[in-house]
């Protein structure tokens, strides 16, 4: 945990928006007091409340018990066989959803008149088809139950495709956003020890190809359990293809049936694994498991984005994320709606792109990050007002705190203050969504992701696990397992029980400050650990440090975050050379190309100084406190007392001016 035990909130947010009537009328949970009634039940009676809500889902073997709580670790649905992919498909096909339209995809590229180029349409009927002959396609290279398998892909209906083929076989993915670099590829691959990767020659973004089979060659080069790679053909360049571990997807997909019935699953089976980043050096995988997560995705988005039949619902993050895993794919297909996939940036070929895939299809309900809405609010409500956003009814938040402008930027020109917002918290260790407003119900203040859904029992606690009084900040903790919860970090029982069970003895905790007011809102405030959010993803300042470090000309390095007006954090790494090595522009650029390279793009800081000495405390760690408050203010007026080289900070400050 970073030093400095205080959270203080400095929000005075007094407006409210309650939800619009018409909307209520029609809503899955209509008011209030119907929440607090249910929120009271789901935790009075929690095996109730979630066998109830499971019994929407399709099971071949009905569970035991609810759940086996052995602290940390959960068992949800024991005893019972599924299967995800099933609920996915098979069970809308029988629920006779055959002839809607289950994903719903627009390629990047236009054409000169500014209209897409690559528009898909797949039923629910043709999805399962396609995801039944890719099923038997991965059997037939030797994919078997248990088998983890590594998707590195673009946003293309082939990437949802390959998760629901995997699951249906019992082959859990480990998918890797496709932004990141062939190093973070091995990391992975190597980690869950994963022999296949599925990728596609390319995708676009911003009218260019990345090239992800070179980053994948790049990456097998260096990882010799890499031992076959199935590419998809998007972009339709040459590629090079190795033979013996390459093969086209529409190849090995030749003569492979179209019917695959879906695995019978252990609830506990593993699902997938999601790498995330941690306080420490290394990603870790976060294992989710098949029933319980199934459940809980399929009730909180059906609640949350208050699902109906005829929704176009559109989340904008990549499926490399998790909330491509749970609200693109899994949450979504289950409640039998349309999902929008589209592969390109939101500004490609203008500043309207978004709005006008939202006019264009009817989008009903809309999703995305903060970091989108302040891009979007810099470049001015002309874009969105060009574009007819009557279709919407709902838009919601996700990856980081919203900044109450923001957030009524987006009420005002997006929902065309019509439409209830819901900001919503989670993470890639939840599984799905833990605390929101639900849109036909709670009473919404700017910047508040409101109140815990039900069976999540939230709270604010101190380090000794004494609950803090209203509007009093601490962390943010979950004192009861739920449903999507992880079920642990691939492969180190150790550092599960570390980071997320120890800090606060029995409780689980979120690695997030908040407080909560006199209404019971929770106000979330950041990350108190050493994990930062650049655009809502989550990068740890130990893993870019390892990286600044692993490059030759490096002694040191420190990496904080500091506030950006777009990007909500921002990267500033404090560095100091090798003897013998003087700073230079040119090292600047070289070492931040080095860290694109080695991570990715999104990892690039925005600033880096030298400095021939970190300021560190006399036992020797690094102040960071005193390098945010560098990087945020550029000066240091806190206490230094402990502080080793005191000079240090001052020649920080002379480089500065
Ligand atoms: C961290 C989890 C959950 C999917 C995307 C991010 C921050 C997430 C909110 C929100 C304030 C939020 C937290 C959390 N966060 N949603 N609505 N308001 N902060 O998943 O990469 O696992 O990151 O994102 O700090 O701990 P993730």
């Amino acid at each position: 945990m970073a030093e400095g035990s205080s959270i203080e909130s400095i929000s005075h947010e007094q407006r409210r928006f309650v939800p619009p009537k018409d909307f209520a009328a029609a809503a899955h949970i209509r008011s209030i007091e119907d929440y607090e009634e249910q929120y009271k039940r789901s935790l009075a009676d929690p095996d109730g409340f979630w066998a109830e809500v499971a019994a929407d889902s399709h099971f071949f073997r009905k569970w035991d018990r609810v759940l086996q709580w052995d602290p940390p670790f959960a068992k949800w649905f024991v005893g019972a066989t599924t299967n995800v992919s099933f609920n996915c498909l098979d069970l809308q096909l029988q629920r006779g959803r055959g002839d809607q339209t289950a994903i719903l995809w627009e390629g990047e590229p236009v054409d000169a008149q500014g209209r897409p180029r690559d528009v898909q349409r797949i039923t629910y009927r043709e999805l399962h088809r396609r995801v039944c002959r890719f099923a038997n396609a991965l059997k037939s290279i030797g994919v078997r139950k248990g088998d983890r398998v590594t998707i590195y892909m673009p946003m293309i209906p082939e990437l949802a495709v390959a998760m629901l083929a995997c699951a249906r076989i019992g082959a859990p993915h480990s998918v890797v956003f496709g932004g990141f670099s062939a190093t973070a590829i091995v990391d992975r691959v190597n980690d869950a020890e994963s022999h296949v990767v599925i990728t596609a020659d390319g995708g676009w973004r911003r009218g260019a190809i990345v090239p992800l089979k070179a980053t994948v060659d790049e990456a097998a080069q260096a990882s010799p359990l890499i031992r076959t790679v199935v590419v998809a053909r998007r972009c339709g360049q040459e590629i090079a293809m190795q033979p013996g571990r390459d093969v086209w997807w529409h190849d090995i997909e030749q003569g492979a049936s179209d019917d695959c019935p879906a695995e019978p699953l252990d609830a506990e089976h593993m699902l997938f694994l999601l790498y995330t980043s941690g306080s420490t050096g290394k990603p870790k995988g976060i294992l989710h498991t098949t029933a319980g997560y199934m459940v809980f995705t399929a009730y909180t988005a059906r609640l949350v984005f208050d699902l109906k039949p005829d929704d176009v619902y559109w989340c904008t993050a990549d499926i490399g994320w998790i909330t491509g895993h749970s609200y693109v794919v899994y949450g979504i297909l289950q409640n039998g709606v349309t999902t929008l996939m589209y592969e390109g940036a939101p500004n490609f070929p203008e500043w309207d792109r978004f709005w006008s895939i939202i006019e264009r299809h009817r989008v009903t309900k809309f999703y995305t990050a903060p970091t989108a809405i302040r891009a979007f609010m810099k470049q001015g409500p002309q874009w969105p007002n060009r574009r007819d956003l009557s279709s919407l009814k709902l838009l919601g938040t996700v990856g980081e705190p919203i900044n109450p402008e923001a957030w009524m930027w987006y009420h005002a020109h997006i929902g065309t203050q019509r439409c209830p917002i819901v900001d919503t918290w989670w993470q890639t260790e939840t599984g799905g969504i833990l605390i929101s407003p639900l849109p036909g119900a709670t009473p919404t203040k700017p910047g508040s992701a409101t109140r815990p859904l039900f069976g999540v029992d939230a709270a604010i606690l101190d380090k000794s696990g004494q609950e803090q009084p209203a509007n009093s900040g601490g962390y943010l903790c979950i004192r009861r397992p739920w449903p999507g919860m992880l079920r642990g970090i691939y492969g180190d029982e150790a550092r599960f029980r570390r980071q997320y069970w120890s800090e606060i003895p029995g409780v689980y905790f979120t690695g997030d400050g908040a407080r909560r007011d006199a209404d019971g809102y929770f106000w979330i405030m950041g990350r108190v650990d050493d994990v930062i959010k650049v655009s809502g993803h989550r990068l740890g300042t130990a893993e870019i440090e390892s990286v600044f470090v692993a490059h030759p000309k490096v002694a040191e390095a420190a990496v904080v975050g500091f506030p950006d007006e777009i990007t909500g954090e921002a990267i500033a790494a404090f560095i100091t050379l090798k003897t013998g090595i003087a700073p230079s522009p040119s090292i600047k650029d070289e070492l931040s190309r080095h860290v694109a390279h080695t991570v990715g793009a999104i990892a690039r800081p925005k600033v880096i100084r030298f400095t021939d000495a970190l300021p560190k405390t006399r036992s020797g760690k690094i102040m960071r406190r005193l390098l945010r408050e560098l990087a945020t203010k550029g000066t240091v007026e806190g206490d230094t007392t402990t502080l080793e080289d005191f000079g240090s900070i001052a020649r920080l400050r002379e480089e500065e001016s």
